[in-house]
């Protein structure tokens, strides 16, 4: 006989899964204390849990042990077509006592979301092991990397042959080509990405409208008088996709950076990400929050280098082959 039930989630479950959320957090705090303490608390674990079941098309299931919920998993479509017909299991989207019986609960809760035809799917891992062993074991494999670090408490300084300034109106043709870079980039294998390449006249349009936003510190690098790659901070909250257990307090963000192909490996990638941490620091931010496509060769290299470190797995599966 086995020794535990799994049923579908209901509203009543929200407070026991508030728990184990929070249960899970407190372990995951003390590997990543820069993530936010809050959610180390039942009632606000229960405000992201309660958000997560109250997101519109979700579902998933709990697990009863001897009469107690030590298991739950729920999930929701996001609307952008970009990820397809997609089911999402964001941070606070799962917690398990066992971390095997996230397979269990999977195995309950795909099938609806295989039936509905959401055969795209992503979950958000803390940097847990054997969670993320768990999940492997369910055909999903890593796509993304959400990755925080403290803030610098002395000045970096570029390499001599580097020089690393704010950006002006004038820069703005080269600051337009180095925004399509990224995209290139990410278009070619192994990342793969579809994501969307504008064009070089909607990237210049783009700049001309936003060169003097204050909400975003743009810098500029230069070699031999040239320039040959940029780098963007601003604050987190200007990031829809660092949210609830997954977005550090006070946090500044490394939201954009490119080099030019010809000058890739001369340090300006390095010197453009430490500008953004020295001017989080300036700010007054208590750390620097980045994310990368964990298959893009070049990211995600340069980002742990710089002193990232990863604190969830975005873990991705398609269906059907
Ligand atoms: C990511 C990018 C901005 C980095 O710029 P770069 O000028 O090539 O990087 P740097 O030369 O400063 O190298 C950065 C660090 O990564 C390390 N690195 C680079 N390639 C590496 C490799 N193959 N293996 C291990 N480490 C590597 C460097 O050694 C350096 O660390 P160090 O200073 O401690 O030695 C640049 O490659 C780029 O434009 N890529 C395409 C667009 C992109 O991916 N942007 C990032 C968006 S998330």
């Amino acid at each position: 006989m086995s020794r535990h039930v799994i049923r579908p989630f209901e509203e009543a479950d929200l407070p026991a899964a508030a728990g184990l959320l929070a249960e899970r957090h407190q372990e995951h705090r003390k590997r990543h204390p820069l993530l936010p303490a809050d959610y180390e608390d039942e009632q606000l674990a229960l405000v992201e849990v309660t958000a997560a079941w109250e997101t519109e098309g979700a579902s998933g299931a709990v697990m009863v042990e001897g009469g107690e919920i030590t298991g739950y998993l729920l999930a929701a479509p996001k609307q952008s077509p970009v990820w397809g017909p997609n089911i999402w299991v964001e941070a606070a989207g799962h917690a398990v006592r066992e971390p095997e019986h996230i397979r269990d609960l999977y195995g309950a809760a795909a099938a609806k979301w295989v039936d509905d035809g959401r055969i795209a799917q992503y979950v958000l891992v803390p940097d847990d092991p054997a969670l993320i062993d768990a999940w492997f074991r369910l055909a999903f494999g890593s796509q993304h990397a959400h990755a925080v670090r403290a803030v610098p408490d002395s000045p970096l300084l570029p390499p001599p042959d580097l020089v690393v300034r704010r950006a002006v109106r004038a820069d703005i043709p080269v600051l337009a080509e180095l925004d399509l870079e990224l995209p290139r980039h990410q278009r070619l294998s192994p990342v793969f990405s579809s994501g969307e390449l504008p064009t070089l006249e909607e990237a210049v349009a783009d700049w001309e409208e936003s060169i003097d936003d204050l909400d975003y510190a743009t810098f500029v690098a230069s070699y031999n008088g040239e320039v040959i790659g940029s780098s963007i901070g601003c604050s987190l909250d200007k990031s829809s996709a660092h949210n609830g257990l997954a977005k550090p307090d006070n946090a500044g963000f490394l939201g954009f950076a490119a080099v030019l192909p010809s000058a890739r490996g001369l340090g300006a990638g390095r010197a453009l990400g430490e500008a953004v941490l020295q001017w989080s620091a300036q700010t007054g931010y208590t750390s620097v929050v980045t994310d990368w496509r964990v298959t893009n060769l070049l990211s995600s290299r340069a980002w742990p280098r710089l002193g990232f470190q990863q604190t969830f797995h975005r873990l991705h599966r398609l269906i059907g082959h």
